[in-house]
């Protein structure tokens, strides 16, 4: 595998080149590192299962380089999707709508329904347009971890997880730290109105605003449920728990305002909500790399992003699989 740290824009051209030819490339988005294959080679995509280790049942998001491609991949759009990718894209949303003969089974894991979404990252767009601009119609690209693991929100968190899973013509590209930190916003857009399958940067109130729905949302367990997502994800390998106290060598995250518990080891202390997606995943990882056994969760209040924080860590802290 190769790494190309901030590609220039020949380098970008070889990573759209090597998606063309069947090969991986994990690049960068603003919600997580993704990694991806050509949406249209079933052998290209079945190596994103493969180097996951994911079940093949699950539905991978197709990514588009804008607006314009949706009617490739969608048919029957509903007009508050349409509203939806007008105001968000490109942005952290994926948009589920019923799928066009383009999608097959081997993307939407069976399902008549499809996964879209236009990332906004400099390096993600312009690897689009690339593969675009050799006949490619979309990067089916889930968050490049291992099956069941922390998502990357770096290029080394992804070497770390796949570099041993990745072949010889592979590429990782490097832009950086994503700047949202959690996965994108799912809605489900296949009935008369939206219904939110994963919190995320885009808000419940954002949808309300932009579509006039009023949309469903879980709040009981804070955390949606929906076909393809399982309880358990998003986890480290230390036991998390939410929201007790913390033990001397216990690993710690929460906002800057509550104090570390005595021996403690503190992995954040983001700011605001947002900081708080930024650095959430970086901080599991942290506590891996330092052996932890136990991570203690403070979990934000409040709506918004709070709301995608709060279903993140609640998933890694309840580990009804095991996988690894
Ligand atoms: O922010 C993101 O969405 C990142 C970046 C790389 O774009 N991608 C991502 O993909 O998080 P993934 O595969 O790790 O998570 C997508 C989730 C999966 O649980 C999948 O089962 C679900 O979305 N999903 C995808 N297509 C679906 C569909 N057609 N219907 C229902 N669920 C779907
Ligand atoms: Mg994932």
């Amino acid at each position: 595998m190769e790494i190309f740290s901030n590609p220039t824009h020949d380098e970008i051209k070889k990573a759209a080149k090597a998606l063309k030819d069947g090969h991986l490339v994990a690049f960068p988005t603003e919600t997580v590192y993704g990694l991806g294959a050509d949406a249209t080679n079933e052998k290209a995509v079945s190596r994103i299962y493969s180097v996951k280790g994911r079940p093949t049942d699950h539905p991978l998001i197709v990514h588009i380089s804008s607006i314009n491609q949706l009617g490739k991949w969608a048919r029957d759009i509903q007009d508050y999707a349409i509203k939806l990718a007008k105001e968000f894209w490109p942005g952290p949303m994926t948009l589920i709508l019923k799928r066009s003969e383009l999608a097959k089974d081997f993307i939407t894991g069976g399902q008549d329904n499809i996964g879209l979404r236009v990332p906004n990252q400099p390096i993600a767009l312009a690897l689009l347009r690339g593969f675009e601009s050799l006949g490619g119609l979309g990067i089916a690209a889930p968050s490049a971890n291992r099956f069941g693991a922390v998502s990357p929100t770096t290029a080394g968190a992804v070497e770390e997880e796949l570099g041993s899973f990745l072949e010889l013509e592979d590429i990782i590209l490097d832009g950086g730290s994503s700047e949202v930190g959690v996965e994108s916003s799912i809605i489900d857009c296949t009935k008369d109105y939206p219904f939110v399958l994963r919190p995320g940067a885009i808000t419940t109130d954002l949808i309300e605003n932009t579509t006039g729905f009023k949309v469903q949302l879980n709040q009981d367990k804070n955390e949606i449920r929906a076909s393809g997502l399982l309880e358990s994800h998003y986890s480290p390998k230390a036991k998390v728990v939410i929201g007790k106290t913390a033990e001397p060598g216990d690993g710690f995250i929460a906002l800057a305002n509550i104090p570390t518990p005595a021996g403690a080891i503190r992995l954040a202390s983001p700011s605001n909500i947002e900081d708080y997606a930024r650095v959430f995943y970086k901080a599991l990882r942290e506590g891996d790399q330092k052996a932890l056994k136990k991570i203690i969760i403070i979990q934000p209040d409040g709506d918004g992003l709070a709301i995608a924080i709060r279903d993140r860590s609640g998933k890694a802290a309840s580990r009804k699989v095991t996988f690894r």
